[in-house]
């Protein structure tokens, strides 16, 4: 046991990496919801059968019949929920204690890379039920990525298929599910802890005095040990309150309404309602990526020390950024729902330019008058924009999600009573 743990950590480990509030012990969480998400997805692949004719019902006779199935089903579906959750609040506490710079660029890299692979893993469970939920959720989603310019049909049709959900879309989506997939995230998620020990461990901020180092055992593997017991228990409870959504069969002829795409995409699908395809499902999505992806080589004016949001100028600029990202999100998405179409009041003008171009040009103009105020005012260093830049993504994303996941109801229409 002593051996498999050093190998994980070194043998003595800094005083103040380890503090709870350092990593809220976010990654060591979502390593754990892997191991839980393979250990049920084997016991579920025991009764489950990847054929449209079968799916559903092996699904059921799991739900009903089998001894703890129900049980170990939600918690397989929960785990996937939590881990996206936890990834992502790892991902953001890694950005705020400015964890992405010198020899932890590859490392933040490769954290993109786990994201979307947790991504992708939730997406292609999503499918296995064959139920209404899953087969009208997988056909909105797909469809989305039907919208990127040239290629995006062709690539829609691959990924499916065909051109609408069929059984081979089904056995592709559940061999990605059940080994590219799951062998990919192990493979990364080893280099990325490998890359943690070579950066030296979770970064922390400089003293004048030097660090104190204490064994890993029992300091570190003591708190490790705590957290994973409270993660274990909310995510037994979780699961023995919450049954994992199952719907009546699928039914291609009939679809539901609203035809939400799952929780995560659902701020893509909002997106879609307000802008141009081109925009919503290409350039903006690829847009956010690629300044994550290019956080890490901004040049910044000052060496990173682990400091949470760099100073205290990076507090308060990144409050009032979310402020203002919530604000201007909410706005937009009723101005554009209840005053002001831009497609139908510019009707002539092609709908990239009258639903792409210019509200995405009115949005880069209040996000400039924004940052210069900013800038002029409190002075901001490279590293303090950049981060309210991402602040603003972050919260217009949740606005978004939270937006399409509880207030779109029937038609998609907005509506202000709970509809999830
Ligand atoms: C399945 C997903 C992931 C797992 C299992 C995982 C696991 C871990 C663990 C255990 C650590 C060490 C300490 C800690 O808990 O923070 C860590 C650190 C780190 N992770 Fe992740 N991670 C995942 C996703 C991500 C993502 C999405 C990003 C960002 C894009 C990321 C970037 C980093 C970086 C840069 C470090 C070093 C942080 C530092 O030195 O302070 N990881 N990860």
């Amino acid at each position: 046991m002593r051996n498999i743990l050093l190998h994980l950590h070194p043998q003595r480990v800094n005083e103040s990496a380890i503090r709870f509030n350092r990593t809220f012990g976010l990654g060591g969480m979502a390593a754990l919801l892997i191991f839980g998400q393979i250990i049920t997805g084997i016991l579920l692949r025991f009764y489950y059968t990847p054929i449209p004719a079968e799916a559903y019902n092996s699904v059921m006779f799991t739900k009903t019949q089998v001894l703890f199935g129900q049980f170990i089903r939600n918690i397989h579906y929960w785990s996937g929920v939590f881990l996206l959750l936890i990834a992502f609040l790892h991902f953001l506490r890694v950005f705020f204690t400015g964890a992405y710079r010198n020899e932890r660029m590859i490392n933040w890299l490769f954290g993109l890379v786990l994201l979307i692979l947790v991504v992708l893993l939730n997406f292609t469970g999503y499918l296995l039920p064959w139920d209404q939920l899953a087969y009208w959720a997988i056909t909105v989603s797909t469809n989305i990525i039907g919208y990127i310019p040239l290629v995006g049909e062709s690539i829609r049709t691959t990924i499916i298929s065909g051109n609408e959900l069929n059984a081979n879309t089904l056995r592709t989506f559940f061999t990605f599910h059940t080994a590219v997939l799951p062998l990919l995230l192990i493979l990364i998620v080893f280099y990325h802890f490998w890359k943690v020990r070579k950066a030296g461990g979770v970064l922390v901020p400089k003293t004048q005095e030097p660090p104190v180092m204490v064994p890993v055992m029992p300091n570190l593997v003591f708190k490790e040990f705590i957290v994973a017991l409270v993660l274990i228990a909310v995510l037994f409870t979780f699961s023995a309150l919450f049954n994992a959504p199952l719907l009546e069969k699928a039914n291609p002829s009939y679809s539901l309404n609203p035809t939400k795409a799952p929780w995560y995409f659902a701020g893509l699908q909002e997106l879609l309602m307000h802008f141009h395809p081109l925009f919503a499902a290409f350039i903006i999505p690829v847009g956010v990526l690629a300044f994550l992806a290019w956080i890490p080589f901004f040049k910044y004016d000052t060496v990173p020390d682990g400091q949470w949001f760099i100073s205290e100028k990076g507090k308060k600029t990144s409050v009032s950024t979310a402020k203002f990202a919530a604000i201007i999100t909410l706005s937009g998405i009723l101005f554009n729902e209840y005053i002001l179409n831009f497609e139908v009041l510019l009707s002539p003008v092609p709908a990239f330019i009258s639903n792409g171009i210019l509200p995405v040009l009115i949005l880069i103009g209040f996000m400039s008058a924004y940052y210069k105020y900013y800038l002029k005012n409190f002075n901001m260093k490279k590293e303090e924009l950049v981060q309210a830049v991402f602040v603003f993504f972050i919260v217009a994303f949740i606005v978004l999600t939270l937006v399409g996941v509880f207030f779109r109801g029937k038609d998609m229409a907005l509506s202000f009573l709970w509809n999830v």
